[in-house]
């Protein structure tokens, strides 16, 4: 199982497929080229009875940054037929336990992504944000509606309104993620997991995944479309264009002008 993009990683070895980020010099920002192979490597390791468990993880110092921000500044979608969506499509539908090992910066999609594994296991120096708000966009991946759902609504609304970084212990207790491991871990960690599901029995895996699922699938789907159409719109803002040029930039982004 070939990746189409030398920044997104593959390797199969006793069922398990892992699939890392690694575009270090950028946090592993992804580009368009870079979800169009994860959401490559998602539909071929549904089909293919070699995988049982996905691994996804990234490099010592990000899991990853979110979208790249030039990317996106360039004019890039993030409608239905975007790779950002194909994606999160195929993760959304993939009907194998997918274990995410986060290090580092997991940010944006880095955070909601984690929302659609079906285990997370971060080092306890990894951090997590939602900046959508700080960037003049809006929560995406279904994550306005499952955020409050796992954590309670003023928890949510503290998260994705102030967009502050939180920590590892942060995100474990507001059920983003499982287990909290020591820096350097969790991929190990990661792996001891998968290859205890790569031995269970396959059909009765997926079935659990299914039905532990089945009470929000659609509407999940139906969310994550309708934030899609926002943040697509969003991208084209004035807004999103002084946040995005600000960070370019490195300087704080200045709304004073908008109304
Ligand atoms: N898109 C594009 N470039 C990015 C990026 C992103 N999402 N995240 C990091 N980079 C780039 C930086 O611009 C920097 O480039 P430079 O070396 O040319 O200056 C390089 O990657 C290293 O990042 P840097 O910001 O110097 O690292 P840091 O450790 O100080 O901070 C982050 C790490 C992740 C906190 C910070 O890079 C950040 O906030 N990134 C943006 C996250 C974001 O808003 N994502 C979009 C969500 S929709």
């Amino acid at each position: 199982m070939q990746s189409s993009c030398a920044e997104i990683r593959s390797d199969i070895r006793d069922r398990v497929l892992e699939i890392t980020i690694h575009r270090p010099e950028r946090k592993n920002a992804l580009t368009m080229a870079m979800y169009t192979a994860m959401a490559e490597l998602l539909d071929a390791a549904a089909k293919d009875p070699e995988v049982r468990v996905v691994i996804l993880t990234g490099t010592e110092d990000a899991f990853t940054s979110g979208n790249d921000l030039a990317d996106f500044l360039g004019g890039s979608a993030s409608g239905e037929e975007s790779p950002v969506f194909q994606f999160m499509r195929a993760l959304y539908d993939f009907p194998k336990p997918v274990i995410a090992a986060v290090s580092g910066y997991a940010v944006g999609i880095g955070t909601t992504l984690l929302l659609h594994c079906d285990l997370s296991i971060a080092e306890d120096d990894a951090v997590f944000q939602l900046p959508f708000v700080n960037l003049g966009l809006c929560p995406e991946y279904a994550s306005s509606y499952l955020l409050p759902r796992i954590m309670g609504q003023a928890k949510a609304a503290e998260l994705l309104l102030l967009g502050e970084k939180f920590d590892a212990q942060t995100a474990a207790e507001v059920n983003i993620c499982n287990e909290v491991v020591f820096s350097g871990e969790a991929l190990e960690r990661a792996r001891k997991l998968a290859a205890a599901l790569a031995l269970k029995a396959p059909e009765a895996v997926r079935l659990t995944k299914k039905l532990l699922r089945r009470g929000t699938q659609e509407l999940g789907l139906e969310i994550i479309r309708e934030e899609a159409g926002h943040f697509q719109q969003r991208l084209q803002s004035e807004e999103f264009r002084e946040a995005a040029t600000a960070f370019m930039e490195k300087r704080p982004a200045d709304f004073s002008r908008f109304d």
